[in-house]
């Protein structure tokens, strides 16, 4: 299959290039390389690969690199809320008007399935005696959020016989990525546990689901080898039922991990998010579920600080 990777240069794309690769695929990264192209230096190069160097909001420039393409993952956006709030306008104009730009295209073109990475951030606050499923209403509470909701729908929205989108909401991410991130909770709880010997928890009892970044990889391939029955117009959270964790919990399994790191509670009044996600359609229609568990991501970042992988971990550059 021929597939191309908008945002293949990002945390989240560069696992999913090289997964995709690996399984025999002709990838085709486009980004517009806000973070370089070294982290895919392991790609570059090599046989059923390619990079373009693009903004998705540049009609030309997307329907060119989508010509002769089967299948399009969109990871490319403005990610997180933190970067949204910077430049809403922005932010709006990538992940909502970008979307629109790539899925147009991609019809016109004739690429027939279309896969994108929206987000669990979408349930916004939510009632954690339960856990919510994709038919929960939606409750965005940020501009990020926002776009995300507003760009499912229109994706959604454009299934036809011939046209097969497909929405996966991601858990929050954990694990390295040849792109790192260190502002995302596992990797940043374990950062100042090895760095400072103290994790400061603000809001230890709100919940959120996380995943691996190369389960998610795995998630886009499933969808991808699907039949089109099983996924076109559908929606599925990502992520497993017992990578729903707590803040606490999650600081417990980090500084269970590092030496001498202890916990520190802060009462939150102004980041009120909190959700436990259902993962069993994933499970029972595709039969996916995730090969990392929560503790396996904190060991295998603290072992890669440990061990020095990045010179300067606290770097802006690492932190969305
Ligand atoms: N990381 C997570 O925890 C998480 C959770 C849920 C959903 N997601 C979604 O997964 C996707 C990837 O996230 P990530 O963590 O890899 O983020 P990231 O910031 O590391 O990567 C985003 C990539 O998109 C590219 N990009 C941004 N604007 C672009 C544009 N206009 N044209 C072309 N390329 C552009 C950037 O250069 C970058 O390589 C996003 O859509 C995000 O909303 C991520």
């Amino acid at each position: 299959m021929k597939v191309l990777i908008a945002g293949g240069a990002g945390y989240v794309g560069v696992p999913m290039a090289q997964r995709l690769w690996d399984a025999g695929h002709d990838v085709t990264v486009f980004d517009r390389l806000s973070f370089g192209k070294e982290p895919l230096a392991g790609l570059t190069g090599q046989e059923r690969f390619t990079l373009i160097e693009g903004d998705i909001r540049d009609e030309a420039a997307v329907r060119d690199a989508l010509d002769g393409q089967d299948a399009v993952c969109l990871l490319a956006a403005i990610v997180g809320e933190p970067a949204c709030n910077r430049d809403p306008d922005e932010a709006r104009d990538i992940n909502l008007g970008g979307a629109r730009t790539l899925l147009k295209a991609a019809q016109e073109v004739g690429v027939q399935r279309f896969v994108f990475a929206s987000t669990c951030s979408n349930y916004g606050v939510a009632d954690t005696s339960k856990a919510v499923d994709e038919q929960a209403p939606l409750n965005p509470i940020s501009v990020y959020s926002e776009t995300k909701v507003q760009a499912e729908e229109e994706i959604l929205a454009a299934k036809s016989a011939t046209f097969c989108p497909t929405v996966l909401r991601l858990s929050t991410a954990f694990g390295v990525s040849p792109r790192m991130r260190f502002d995302l909770l596992v990797s940043d709880f374990t950062l100042a546990a090895v760095k400072d010997k103290k994790v400061v928890i603000y809001g230890e009892q709100f919940w959120r689901p996380f995943i691996h970044v190369r389960d998610i990889a795995k998630g886009f391939e499933t969808v991808l080898n699907a039949d089109p029955a099983d996924v076109s117009g559908e929606v599925f959270n990502l992520g497993g039922d017992g990578n729903n964790t707590r803040k606490i919990d999650l600081g417990e399994s980090v500084v269970k991990h590092v030496d001498d790191a202890t916990l520190e509670f802060v009462e939150l009044n102004n980041d009120p998010r909190s959700y436990r996600v259902a993962f069993g359609k994933v499970k029972s229609r595709l039969g996916f579920e995730p090969d990392w568990s929560i503790d396996d991501g904190v060991k295998e970042v603290g072992n890669a600080l440990l061990e020095q992988t990045w010179a300067d971990p606290t770097d802006a550059k690492y932190r969305n």
